[in-house]
């Protein structure tokens, strides 16, 4: 069932959640996490923000914690429910999911393995379902995925579901064959980024620098100064002396940056780069996950066995 998302709130309700919310987290002893794609008003009052690995190696060791509210998309949610089974683990809005995710089905996999008849790893992005995940031999990050695809030392890979992070994979192992799953897997926000638009802001802050996540265009990442994950650009956000950032990934993240450092000043490359999934989580969906300790990830335990072994290859290859 969709969930009604309430309209724009004034600073003073924000306040008052954001009190409710700290009230009952006490009462609860839950930890929320947030991902740095949610709106700021949520960030402030998470305990730990993250990118989506950050996040569910934050829920694996949140051992004291009853609960777990996890601010960010389903499959980031079940990850960590994965990496800490016996965890209560809530999302605030059971229909943020993530359309990237939902391009690569477990049955694709299986049907691509027999069409090749070949022993072929495959490699899907943490961007996936705990179902595609338990049809995968290993998972990856933004961060890691070049590192899990030479550390597996063979010369050919199926890589799903994203089509660009593939391509920026290949480009880095270039010996290495990268057969994407499905065809044309992409990030509708991310493929949003065009050169165009970025060299018209760029004509307005000639000394910019840009940076881009490797789920663009490969068009946009050519021309980006540096191409990195989400942890990776908060890194660059912090270090650089820049003082003007063109960013092509999502707004939280920008306006995250801009947050953190308000003497440099970060552009969002595109503005109606914003994903609509991330932001279907809200204060009051927040509140509500504490008060009626609802929306519980479970997974079935065949899934989550298998799924956990494809993730924690990822670990030993990293
Ligand atoms: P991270 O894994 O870098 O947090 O990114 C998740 C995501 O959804 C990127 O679009
Ligand atoms: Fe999925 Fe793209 Fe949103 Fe990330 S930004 S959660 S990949 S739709």
């Amino acid at each position: 069932m969709a969930l009604k998302i309430p309209a724009k709130k004034t600073p003073e309700e924000i306040a008052k959640l954001q009190q409710e919310i700290r009230k009952l987290k006490k009462e609860k002893n839950a930890f929320i996490l947030a991902h740095y794609y949610q709106e700021l008003e949520i960030q402030e009052i998470a305990d730990l923000v993250g990118d989506s690995l950050g996040l569910s190696e934050a829920a694996r060791d949140a051992k004291d914690a009853k609960m777990i509210i996890f601010a960010g998309v389903h499959f980031m949610a079940e990850t960590a429910k994965i990496l800490n089974p016996k965890m209560k683990i809530l999302i605030p809005n059971p229909d943020a999911g993530c359309p990237l995710a939902d391009q690569c089905s477990a049955e694709l996999i299986e049907a691509t393995r027999k069409e090749y008849d070949e022993d072929i790893p495959v490699v899907v992005y943490v961007n996936t379902t705990a179902e595609t995940k338990a049809a995968a031999d290993v998972t990856c990050t933004s961060s890691n995925a070049a590192t899990v695809v030479k550390n597996l030392g063979v010369k050919k890979v199926f890589f799903g579901p994203d089509k660009n992070l593939g391509l920026y994979v290949k480009k880095t192992l270039p010996d290495v064959e990268v057969i994407p799953i499905p065809k044309n897997g992409h990030c509708y926000v991310h493929r949003r980024f065009d050169v165009a638009t970025i060299n018209e802001i760029k004509k307005q802050y000639p000394d910019a620098v840009v940076i881009a996540h490797p789920e663009c265009n490969p068009e946009v990442q050519d021309i980006a100064d540096f191409v990195g994950s989400t942890a990776a650009m908060i890194y660059f956000g912090k270090e650089t002396e820049a003082k003007n950032v063109i960013v092509a990934t999502e707004k939280g993240l920008v306006d995250r940056l801009n947050h953190d450092h308000p003497e440099k000043n970060f552009i969002l490359a595109k503005d109606t780069a914003i994903c609509k999934n991330m932001k279907k989580n809200t204060l009051e969906l927040v509140r509500d996950s504490l008060l009626y300790e609802q929306h519980e990830i479970i997974i079935p335990k065949e899934i989550h066995d298998k799924a956990e072994k494809a993730i924690l290859r990822m670990f030993e290859l990293t």
